[in-house]
């Protein structure tokens, strides 16, 4: 996945957005990225792509 792909088109989210968010503020849930960059907030539909950053990244 490049790191320029929208991940929320709700709210127009990049990938790498949510990957930067999650490594500079150690989040761990969904949740926390949504509150952090308003990813998911909308109708929900990117959540499990969220959750797959978030695996990415923490391992
Ligand atoms: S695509 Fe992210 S909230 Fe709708």
């Amino acid at each position: 996945m490049s790191e320029d792909v929208h991940i929320c088109h709700c709210n127009g989210i990049t990938k790498g957005e949510i990957a930067k968010a999650i490594k500079e503020k150690g989040l761990t849930t969904a949740d926390e990225v949504s509150d952090e960059t308003s990813a998911g907030e909308v109708c929900g539909g990117c959540v499990s792509d969220i959750e797959e950053i978030l695996d990415e990244v923490n391992g």
